[in-house]
């Protein structure tokens, strides 16, 4: 078991239905109210959830985990906040492999943080930094994970829930305070001894790490291996020929998977 949470969840803000938490929890964040390190914020229904690539994030009501964590990670630089990213990824495939009936390989995070169980987006991540200077003002973190939902909209490439993996109900609240314990932990991780070895541990469990497979850099089709993540968090790309390639978030696509950062 994990010690009880330490920053995250220090405060819950519990909704029962908003446009999106992310903007809840910013908005809470720009009008100057005090708000503690850890603030949850949950919606029972988040009615119009925002994902990555401005594509909306749907989630069937009083189903899923939708929630925000309000951070101020003072300790990293604008440079490094991919850090936080990789922290809050672990966190949730931790949390993931113990509480499916999954092997280690099955839970895997799909750069840059996708969670996927096997070839199916399981969680969708969105985290949005405040910065100013040198400085990350804060950060809010979203987390969609679908839990107990067992049907979705045709127009999603590849979704899954944690019912589908394992047949189970899950009790959220329960459940959110389990993630919640996971999250604090790789984040307290990452404050306390920095990011190489976070660095290791998250490129070790990426989709399709050191596997040749099938990619598209803008249009151009290419197979290649990844081979790791730099230190802006471009994915580092080795192709057939050995020449290797940093891409970015815009220009790199999962070939047969071009449409699952909405699901
Ligand atoms: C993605 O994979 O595209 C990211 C999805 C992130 C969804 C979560 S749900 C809670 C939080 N509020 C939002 O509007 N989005 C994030």
């Amino acid at each position: 078991m994990l010690p009880d949470s330490l920053i995250f969840g220090s405060a819950k803000i519990k909704l029962d239905a908003i446009g999106s938490t992310n903007d809840f929890a910013r908005d809470l964040l720009t009008k100057g109210d005090e708000i503690l390190e850890g603030t949850v914020v949950i919606a029972e229904n988040q009615q119009t959830g925002r994902g990555q690539r401005g594509n909306s994030w749907v989630s069937e009501a009083g189903m899923n985990l939708t929630f925000s964590v309000v951070l101020f990670p003072k300790f990293l630089s604008p440079s490094d906040q991919f850090e936080l990213s990789k922290a809050i990824s672990l966190g949730i495939i931790n949390y993931l492999r113990d509480v499916l009936p999954v092997n280690m390989t099955g839970v895997r995070i799909k750069w840059p943080n996708d969670i996927y169980v096997g070839n199916e987006k399981i969680c969708g991540i969105l985290i949005e930094n405040a910065i100013s200077g040198s400085k990350i003002l804060h950060a809010v973190v979203g987390i969609g994970l679908n839990v107990n939902q067992d049907h979705f909209e045709k127009s999603l490439a590849n979704p899954t829930s944690m019912k589908l993996v394992s047949g189970e109900h899950f009790e959220l609240e329960h459940q959110l305070s389990c993630l919640l314990g996971y999250l604090d932990r790789s984040y307290v991780e990452l404050r306390n001894r920095g990011s190489q070895k976070l660095n290791n541990n998250y490129v070790k469990n990426l989709y399709r790490y050191k596997e040749l497979a099938q990619f598209k850099i803008g249009n151009q089709p290419i197979q290649a291996t990844i081979i790791g993540v730099d230190g802006s968090g471009k994915l580092i790309l080795e192709k057939e020929n050995k020449e290797q390639m940093h891409a970015d978030f815009q220009e790199v696509k999962f070939v047969n998977f071009a449409n699952d950062n909405k699901a």
